[in-house]
């Protein structure tokens, strides 16, 4: 079998959950490549050494650009900070490398079509890690919906709430609090949790056409981790918008890390004219559905348990009635990955499909500071 060598840039958060996602998917789902972790890399010598230990990494880099260069690795995985995506996806297109980027793709749209451009021009296949998608229950949402279930569609309605940032003496900038800095973030919650919901929103219910929203920034100061500094604080704390599809539906989102006792909320829920259907990232191995054609007598939400072979992915996992969790949706994303490379079809979302959030956050950041509706720009196919 042929090998497919990976060069992982970041060993945080998304550096664990995408080495466990190399690993696994092997093991799980009939692959054309064998993946090989060749190398891992961060800045820190000591760190990235002993990560390169602990996931099986063959070797590791202090350097992204000595990664690139490496006439032995395949394909580049970004799992750094946003400010460093559009460097980093653009340099690795360059020298031929397939990319695999976190989200958002980009700071904004701008820079987001510049990677565009770079990773068509270059040709290599490419992916943007909106693992949601591969959450049985949603990918399940996504067949109801286009099997004509619901029928028209005409609400769709999503959170993402967290509470972590609440208290004033949390500091912005660094290690786990880049979030927060809008230089290196490019926005706060829009970018960050909405991004997730507006791309599962643009997969099941397409395009979104205009938005309205207000934003908030609940501390206006925080003292910055590597400068010592008390500074502005950039970002959005908190976010809402209108939207509307192109299909007609009406949509409403809420973000925020302000919301006292919620972790990571996701949830949205679809209200068409035959059937509903709701999920929730705490409940991520359930959906709800309702189905007014039910006999009367019967009908209700059904809590749907996604645990079955016939479900998307599960046939893969273990026996009906075991769930499984987060970590399985990066495991599927990159299978699918493969799995494309061998079959010459992308894995979604693209850096082109990604595009499509990129423009939504920007409009949504625009209404948020203009106070109007904002039209949202369109993706073009590509040539
Ligand atoms: N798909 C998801 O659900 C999801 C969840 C969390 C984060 N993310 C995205 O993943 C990316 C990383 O987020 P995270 O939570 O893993 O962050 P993190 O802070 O946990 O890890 C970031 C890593 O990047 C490294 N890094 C920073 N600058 C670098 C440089 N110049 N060269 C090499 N490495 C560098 C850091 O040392 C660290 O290892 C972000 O784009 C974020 O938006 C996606």
């Amino acid at each position: 079998m042929k090998t497919l060598n990976i060069g992982l840039i970041g060993y945080g958060f998304m550096g664990r959950a995408h080495s466990n996602a190399f690993r696994k998917a092997p093991n799980f789902f009939k692959l054309p490549y064998q993946p090989v972790l060749k190398a891992a890399c961060g800045r820190d010598e000591a760190k990235v050494a002993a990560f390169a230990t602990q996931w099986g990494y063959e070797s590791f880099e202090t350097d992204w650009r000595k990664l690139i260069a490496r006439q032995d690795i395949d394909l580049v995985d970004i799992a750094c900070p946003n400010d460093l995506h559009r460097e980093i996806a653009m340099a690795a297109a360059k020298a031929g490398k397939m990319v695999t980027c976190e989200k958002p793709l980009s700071m904004d749209g701008a820079e987001g079509l510049k990677m565009v451009a770079a990773i068509e021009k270059a040709g290599v296949p490419n992916m943007v890690w909106y693992n949601y998608r591969r959450v049985p229950a949603v990918t399940l949402a996504k067949q109801l919906i286009e099997e004509g279930r619901l029928g028209r569609i005409f609400h769709y309605r999503a959170k993402f709430l967290q509470d972590w940032t609440i208290s004033a003496d949390l500091p912005q900038g660094g290690a786990g609090l880049w979030r927060l800095d809008v230089n290196v973030a490019g926005s706060g919650v829009t970018g960050d949790l909405l991004a997730h919901c507006i791309d599962t929103a643009l997969w099941l219910n397409g395009p979104i056409q205009t938005v309205n929203a207000m934003t908030e920034t609940f501390v206006k100061q925080r003292k910055h981790s590597l400068t010592g500094k008390v500074e502005k604080v950039g970002i959005d704390d908190a976010c809402a918008f209108l939207a509307r599809f192109q299909n007609g539906s009406l949509a409403t989102f809420e973000s925020t890390r302000y919301a006292r006792g919620h972790k990571a909320l996701y949830t949205f829920e679809i209200n068409g004219e035959h059937a509903s259907i709701a999920w929730d990232l705490h409940d991520l191995h359930r959906l709800q559905y309702f189905d007014h054609r039910d006999e009367g007598r019967v009908r209700g939400w059904r809590n749907l348990h996604i645990t079955d072979g016939d479900h998307p992915y599960m046939d893969k996992w273990w026996v009906p009635g075991l769930q499984i969790g987060y970590e399985h949706s990066f495991v599927h994303q990159f299978a699918d990955f493969v799995q494309g490379l061998g079959e010459g079809t992308p894995a979604s979302p693209t850096f082109r499909e990604a595009l499509a959030t990129q423009y939504v956050c920007d409009a949504v950041l625009k209404s948020g500071s203009t106070q109007r509706w904002q039209k949202v720009k369109q993706v073009q196919d590509k040539k």
